[in-house]
């Protein structure tokens, strides 16, 4: 039997969140259990060289009957241009889920570090931690964020990180737009840059590290880890390109 045999799904919503980024919602034939931080692969027939592509699951994992992924569309990308023109209603096709890109169940402090669509898999992280924390389900824990895009027109989710910056005992994010417009009042810059100022010099910063988005970040923060002594079982990275 096929390890990740297909699942049909129907589209149920599309939410615009950034400029050409959108959450779209789908409502699966059978659900697929999936945990906080992997991918499932969408059927995309025109795509090459294979005919899927991989998204990240951004909907919390208690609702394994419902996928919802929030996805940047690419100018002339094979997905992209299937999604643009996507209508509520309309058939897709899942399989999975991937990945081992999930939250280490030792309790000690988190980092993520994500640029654009990379905060998909720690909106779901957050999301069930939110939900099983309120039912005494999870102890306590800490989490920082570091999430970078270009500017105020691709930045997204900030309602939802000052909820929980409010709610959870010990969440905190910063957003870092390397490029933002001339009103733009609060610090620019890469979130490599803000994460190397928030890590401490000469003492291994402690907890685990999650890096996702673009190739070229996840390089670079790998190497600042290093130089800064994380070990290398803790950090943890999901590339999209
Ligand atoms: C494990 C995994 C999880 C992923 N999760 C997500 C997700 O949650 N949301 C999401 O939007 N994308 C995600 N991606 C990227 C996604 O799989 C596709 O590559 C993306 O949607 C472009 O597909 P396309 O068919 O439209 O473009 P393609 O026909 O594949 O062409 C696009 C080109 O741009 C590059 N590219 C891919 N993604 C980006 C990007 N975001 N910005 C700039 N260049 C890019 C590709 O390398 C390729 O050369 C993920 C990728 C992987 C491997
Ligand atoms: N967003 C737009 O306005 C725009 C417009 C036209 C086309 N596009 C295309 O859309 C695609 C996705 O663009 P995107 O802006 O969403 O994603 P992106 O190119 O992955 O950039 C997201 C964030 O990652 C940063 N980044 C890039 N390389 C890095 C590195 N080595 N270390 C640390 N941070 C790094 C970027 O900073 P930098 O800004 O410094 O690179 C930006 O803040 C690209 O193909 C892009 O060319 C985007």
């Amino acid at each position: 039997m096929e390890r990740f045999p297909p699942c049909a799904a129907t589209l149920t919503r599309i939410d615009a969140l950034a400029r050409d980024t959108f959450l779209y919602r789908f409502e699966l034939e059978r659900p697929i259990p999936f945990r906080a931080g992997q991918f499932v692969n969408m059927a995309v027939p025109t795509a090459k060289p294979r005919p899927e592509r991989s998204y990240s699951v951004f909907s919390d994992p208690g609702q394994p009957g419902t996928l919802g992924l929030c996805i940047k569309l690419l100018e002339g990308g094979a997905a992209s241009e299937m999604l643009r023109v996507a209508k509520v209603g309309d058939a897709y096709s899942f399989r999975g889920p991937m990945g081992v890109f999930t939250l280490a169940d030792d309790g000690e402090p988190v980092s993520f570090v994500a640029t654009g669509t990379g905060i998909a898999p720690y909106h779901a992280m957050l999301a069930e931690y939110a939900r099983r924390l309120a039912l005494k389900e999870v102890a306590p824990r800490t989490f920082r964020l570091y999430f970078g895009v270009r500017d105020e027109g691709d930045l997204f989710l900030t309602d939802t990180l000052d909820r929980w910056a409010k709610e959870l005992p010990d969440f905190g994010y910063e957003v870092c737009l390397s490029r933002p417009s001339a009103s733009w009042t609060r610090p620019a810059g890469r979130v490599t840059a803000a994460l190397a100022a928030a890590l401490p010099v000469g003492v291994p910063p402690a907890g685990h590290f999650y890096l996702c988005g673009n190739g070229p970040m996840i390089e670079e923060t790998k190497a600042l880890l290093a130089e800064r002594g994380v070990d290398r079982k803790r950090v943890h990275y999901e590339k999209y390109y």
